[in-house]
This record gives C-alpha cells, structure tokens and sequence, in this order.
C-alpha cells in the first residue's frame, strides 16, 4: 500500500505535491519521489527512507517553475525499499514517468517479454513494467492514451498510477483497477492521489474512480474513460466534510477500526499471485529451492506468536510438518536442539523485532535453514533470512497489531497447502475446496464486519465494569483466545488470560465468580461437547460468559455471540476480526488511547 499523487494546475506543483505525500505517509513511507515536467524534459527527484531526505533533495532546484507534477510514498512489496527502487519510474527513453499502488502479479513474464524487444530495466520493481510497457506501444505509434489502455489489457493485478509526458507539460494520465484512486476538482486546477487527505486543504469536490477508469487531467479539464470500451464517462462529484485527520482514518474513528476493516482486502491482497485455480496448486517461488522441512521450529513474540500457534495445528494435519513453536525471548536463551534439516521461521510484522532477529540469528548459528515471514519490505529480519515470504498487510499504524495477523495467518494456511501438497499428501477434492473456501473468505468476512461491530458495541458497555476475564478456546481456538487475551490487555487495560479450556480446571478456575467473566470461542466443531462442559463449570460457580459460537450450538450462556457457521479452520477468519472488535470497543469505551496505548510501541527492538 503505496500513496500516490498527481496535481496540475497553477501553482507550484513541488509545493503541494510534498505537502500531499506527508499526508499519505501512513500509507507507506520507506522511500519516495517526485517527477516534474520542464522544458521538455523529465526531472526526477528520489529518495530512501522518510519524506524528508526527499525534501532536502528539492530545496535548491529551479522545479518550483513548474506547476504540473507527481509523487509518490513507497510502501515496499517488490524490491528492497532503496533509491534505485523508488517511484517515480522512467522509462527508457526518460519521457514518460510514472508512480504506482497496487502489485503488478504477471510482471516477470512481461519484463521478459519487453528484455527481447531490447528494453533495460533500471529497477527491482514490479512497477517499471508499466512505464516501459506503455513507452514500448508509444513508441509503436500508438497515443498515449492507446499504449495505456493497450498496457493495462496485458496487465493482471492491482494498480493506480499517475504518468506524465514531457511533450504534454500539463497533463497528467491515471488509472486503477482495485487499488484506491480519487480525483479532486479544483478551480482551474485538478488533483489525482490514493486518497482524499492530500489534497483536502485545496478542494473537497472529488470523484471517486471506479475500477478500469482511466482519466485525463489537465489543469482545466478532466475526461474520465472506460478502459473496457474506450468511451468517455461522466462520474458524480462528492462533497467531501472530512477534516485531514479522520480522512487518514478513511472516516473510521481509529487506525485499529480501519485496519480491522482492511482485513477482507488484505487476504486478497495476500491470495494474489499465489493460487493457481487451474492446477489447483498454491505457489511460493521463493520456496522453490528450499528444502521440504523435516521439523519445522516457529520464533516470534507477542501477537506474531500467536499467528504461530495457530498455524501449528494447521501445519500439523494439512502437511504433517512436526512444529514447535517458541516465544523468542526464550528460544534465544535455551539453547535449542537443532537438528540438520530442521527449518526456523520467523515471524515477525515490522521485521525488526530484538528478541526475533536474535531467533533468527542464533538459529543460522546452529545451521539451520532460517525462513522470514516479515510485513516490511527490507526490514532486519526480511534481510537476514534465508528466504523471505512478505505478508500484504500494508503498513499497520495501529500499535495493536490486526490486519498483520490476519495475513500471517492466511500465509501459514497457504504454506500448509503448499507442503502439503508437495508431499503428496492432498487429493485433488481437498485441495479444490480449500482454495474455493480462500477465495470466497474477504467477500465472507466482509459480510459480517460491520454485524460484529454492532455486537461489540453492545456488549462493551455490558461487561466494561469487569477487571478482569478469561478467554477459552479448545485446539485452533485456543491461540485465538491467547489473542483475543491480549488485545483487550494492551488496549483496554483489562486484567485478561487467554486459557486452553481443558486447563481451566487445573487451576485457574479458582478465580472464577460473577465479578470475573469469561469470553468462550466455542464454534460447532468436533470439540464443542468438551467446550460446553467447561462452560458449564465456569457458570456453575457464577461466572458470566459470552460465547463466539454458531446458531446450532444452542450454548446456554449470558451473551452468546453468534457468527456463521464456516467449517474449521476458515472461521478463525470470524474469530479474529470479532475478538479484535471486542477489544477495541472496549477500549473506547472506557476512553482509551486505543492507537497509542500506553507503555507500548509498535516495533520493539530492545530486549
Ligand atoms: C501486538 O498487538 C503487539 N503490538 C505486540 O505483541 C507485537 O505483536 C509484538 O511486539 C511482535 O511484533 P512483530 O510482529 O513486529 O515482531
């Protein structure tokens, strides 16, 4: 998830194309660039890391002439987040520049395509294809508008770009095709970015472009085009009332809200290039020459560790991988047993966890294969495994992390299906209907977002005098409660346990009465009669219990919290989001600083 920016009109155009990618920093900020047209040459400016190496970069240059441009913030997905890496992309000819969101999933086989016609690739990324690609049809003879749309028909994935031309100083071309694109109607000037907060202090009249539209701006005019048909558009202008802190926030309340509601998208993005629905098979290029794991031993901390545990159960039956799976801080001081074949994997969302890196690099001392299952792009960890498998989450701003675990999770199932299949062990119905399940599941959970948080903002309110709760689950559900444990912990400030049910009564059910209730994950599987009598030994002695379960259970308890009823593991896709929206609502209501809560940071990179 990437921020791209595109304005034309009359003013300076550095100026107001800066202040736009500050304001879509949050969507991704390793590196970034601008590109301006002036007598009739491209000029480039590009930088790694924070936006202000860029703006250093500017200050003493005569760009401030001109008054069309575009920009660009880079969150990495192809390509180690450097200079070289960085958007804008020229293409050969250094006429045509370009910025991009979204991933481009067919762009090796059309770099190779465009390598035999004799074009050279200055980059690592994804991304260049489009502008080498369109500059390859202009040069064909074909208008610019022609090489765009003859472009995006060979193109699978997601985009939204912005090109501009040297010979057409005041034009600006854009597209999307699943990623955000919104244009801003100005007087006498025109805007195009990811979204409405870079621009919102110029003009609150936008259009939102809808998927396969391509646009034409200048400073007076803008001809918005069907890419399927060619034919101009006319699309409704919104007014937008937003102030630029909730349009960072797309409206929602929090980051945390946003970023749960992201989740359907981000196991999209997290499916993309990865299925191959003809053969039926899941793909990881990364693993192709790596070695089947005899053992495989997961390290992380905190929400990432649960993301492990989970996929211990489904690593265990799918590919019948034996897993271990420590807490980092531990595994780097016991000295663990490693043996030849043994694969580590790392978990970890910013990639520069302390106590995981050390995981990772105690681990390659004893010789052992190291995987990285990393959300940044070029982040310690992400450099320093063997083989890396980057999460399409997008930049998590949330220090309570989410959406993260969500793509961890979705990477491990697929990774099971992988392994699985590689041993031979999937048979052709299996794996069909697995995939079937993934591919419905955003749409799925989409469907029941907004339900759950209804449900949520009931029960808050119901349980907000609690100091204290258990949350109980049985197999896959029991790192679920571990989760759910924590993240009304770390943003609520709510004493929390997350327990495996059966355990309750070695103990911890001393605690139980009616001031501590319990949060049940007790969905309609093989283990919900063991479930139900663990419940009924929590409201034996008074406890209350809400209880995630489905219609049929008939779960006899305070609050049951029904959910659909998706076979395991696929409904821990429910589970998750209505844990997390627990939590937040929670925290809300008992006025929390639920972003930023306290003692906490998003990376934690001391031991
Ligand atoms: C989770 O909400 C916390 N922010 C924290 O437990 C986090 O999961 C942990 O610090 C691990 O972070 P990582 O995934 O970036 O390594």
């Amino acid at each position: 998830m990437c921020g791209i920016i595109g304005y034309t009109g009359h003013r300076p155009a550095t100026q107001i194309i800066i202040e736009g990618l500050k304001r879509l920093e949050y969507r991704g900020y390793d590196s970034a660039g601008v590109a301006f047209c002036l007598q009739n040459k491209v000029h480039v400016f590009k930088s790694q890391g924070k936006l202000n190496n860029l703006e250093n970069k500017l200050c003493s240059q005569e760009i401030y002439l001109t008054t069309t441009g575009i920009g660009h913030t880079r969150w990495a997905t192809h390509g180690l987040p450097t200079e070289k890496n960085a958007h804008p992309h020229l293409s050969q000819n250094k006429r045509f520049a370009l910025v991009h969101n979204g991933i481009i999933e067919n762009f090796k086989e059309l770099k190779h395509y465009l390598k035999d016609k004799g074009i050279q690739f200055n980059s690592d990324t994804d991304t260049e294809v489009l502008v080498q690609l369109i500059f390859y049809y202009h040069e064909q003879g074909k208008s610019i508008l022609d090489a765009i749309y003859e472009t995006l028909n060979q193109v699978k994935g997601s985009y939204a770009f912005a090109l501009i031309e040297c010979a057409h100083p005041n034009t600006i071309w854009a597209g999307r095709h699943s990623s955000p694109l919104i244009l801003g109607i100005g007087q006498g000037e025109n805007f195009i970015a990811s979204d409405i907060p870079a621009f919102l202090n110029y003009t609150r009249e936008v259009i939102f472009l809808e998927d396969n539209e391509i646009v034409e701006l200048t400073p007076s005019t803008y001809q918005i085009y069907s890419l399927k048909n060619k034919k101009g558009i006319s699309r409704k202008v919104t007014t937008i009332n937003w102030d630029i802190q909730s349009a960072q926030k797309s409206g929602y309340k929090h980051f945390m809200l946003k970023e749960i509601f992201e989740q359907p998208k981000v196991i999209q993005d997290c499916l993309r290039g990865r299925i191959d629905e003809c053969e039926n098979t899941v793909l990881f290029s990364e693993l192709e020459n790596f070695p089947l794991p005899a053992r495989l031993n997961i390290v992380a901390c905190g929400t990432s560790f649960h993301a492990g545990m989970w996929a211990k159960y489904i690593l265990e039956q799918i590919a019948h991988i034996p897993v271990e799976v420590d807490i980092a801080s531990e595994f780097r001081y016991r000295n663990p047993l490693i043996n030849k074949n043994d694969v580590i994997m790392v978990i970890s969302q910013s990639g520069e966890t302390a106590d995981t890196l050390a995981g990772l690099r105690l681990a390659k001392e004893k010789n052992a294969k190291v995987i990285g299952l990393c959300n940044v792009v070029g982040s310690s960890i992400a450099r320093e495994a063997d083989v890396v498998i980057y999460t399409q989450a997008g930049p998590e701003i949330s220090v309570a992390s989410t959406k993260a675990m969500c793509s961890q999770m979705i990477m491990l199932f697929l990774l099971s299906l992988y392994w699985g299949n590689k041993k031979q062990l999937l048979t052709p119905n299996f794996k069909s209907q697995y995939i079937a399940h993934l591919l419905e599941l955003p749409e799925q959970i989409e469907t029941n977002l907004q339900i759950f948080h209804q449900k949520a903002n009931h029960l808050a309110p119901k349980y907000s005098w609690a100091n204290s709760f258990f949350y109980l689950g049985r197999g896959l559900n029991y790192p679920l409660a571990l989760e759910g444990a924590l993240k009304l912990k770390e943003i609520s400030y709510i004493h929390a346990e997350g327990y495996a049910a059966g355990e309750m009564k070695h103990g911890p059910i001393a605690l139980i009465d009616p001031q501590f209730p319990t949060f049940a994950l007790a969905p309609e599987d093989e283990l919900l009669p063991k479930m139900k009598s663990n419940l009924e030994e929590v409201q034996a002695r008074g406890g209350k219990i809400i209880a995630l379960t489905n219609i049929n259970s008939k779960l006899e308890v305070d609050d049951p919290w029904i959910i659909p009823n998706f076979k395991s593991p696929f409904i821990s896709f429910l589970i998750l989001p209505a844990l997390q929206l627990f939590a937040y609502e929670m925290a809300v209501y008992l006025g929390k600083d639920v972003d930023q809560p306290r003692n906490l940071a998003k990376s934690v990179t001391v031991e």
